[in-house]
């Protein structure tokens, strides 16, 4: 938590960002949880035939796409908080090697879904995106843009939940909305493909531009 010398301002956007921390550290946990039986059972059964000739692809994007979903949600409380130190150093690494194998491996699976170029392609996208703004998160901390690195991260660890946040979404969409069911991606699973980081994104950007136009109306810099 934010030491004494923080203002009562710092103090409750800390208490806030630790809220928001917790509440994406729920459905993380479900998602982490319904993903382990990869690891530790490795049989048609547990992987399905859909995946099953897939396997090493998908365990090499699973594994650095857990490590980079948890080890992702520490960077933002470290970094949005101002603790930048080793430890913030090294998970970084951590983070950027998890999110190169992990797209590099998510783009393999993508290409090889059978069919379902929509879903497949809203995939592929989600991949560019998980690589290009993570490298602008290195590529600004590189240069010393602390403020630009930090948004660049908030857009990458978006674009990292949204997976999460797709397979979150899918039953109770299901609920709600009634379509012709489909073994791989029904229509539902193809919206969200594209829908589950390109609309965050967008609402992620959104605040930051507002945040930056109220800041100039102030006479403050963003
Ligand atoms: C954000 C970028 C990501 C992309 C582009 C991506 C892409 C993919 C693709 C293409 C598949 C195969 C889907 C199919 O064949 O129908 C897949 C499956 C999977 N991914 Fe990811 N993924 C991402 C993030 C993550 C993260 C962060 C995790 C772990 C926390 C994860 C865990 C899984 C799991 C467990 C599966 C297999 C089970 C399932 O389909 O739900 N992915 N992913």
């Amino acid at each position: 938590m934010a030491s004494n010398s923080h203002s009562p301002t710092q103090h409750r956007m800390a208490w806030g960002l630790l809220l928001a921390l917790v509440v994406l550290a729920a459905p993380l946990a479900w998602f982490i949880s319904g993903a382990v039986h990869y690891l530790t059972d490795w049989s048609v059964a547990s992987y399905t035939a859909y995946y099953w000739g897939r396997r090493f692809g998908l365990i090499a994007h699973v594994v650095p796409g857990v490590a980079a979903s948890s080890a992702g949600l520490v960077q933002l409380w470290l970094g949005l908080t101002g603790r930048s130190g080793r430890v913030h150093r090294v998970l970084g690494r951590v983070y950027v090697a998890a999110v190169a194998l992990g797209s590099l491996a998510a783009v393999y699976l993508a290409l090889t879904i059978p069919g379902h170029f929509a879903y497949a392609s809203g995939l592929v996208g989600l991949a560019l995106a998980w690589a290009t703004t993570t490298a602008m998160a290195v590529a600004t901390i590189r240069t010393g843009l602390v403020a630009a690195h930090r948004q660049w991260m908030v857009r990458s660890y978006t674009v990292t939940f949204a997976f999460v946040l797709l397979r979150l979404v899918d039953q109770p969409l299901h609920w709600l909305i009634p379509v012709a069911a489909d073994p791989v991606a029904d229509q539902i699973g193809t919206m969200t493909a594209w829908a589950s980081w390109a609309v965050p994104l967008l609402l992620v950007d959104l605040v930051f531009q507002a945040r930056a136009v109220i800041a100039e109306n102030r006479g403050s810099p963003g």
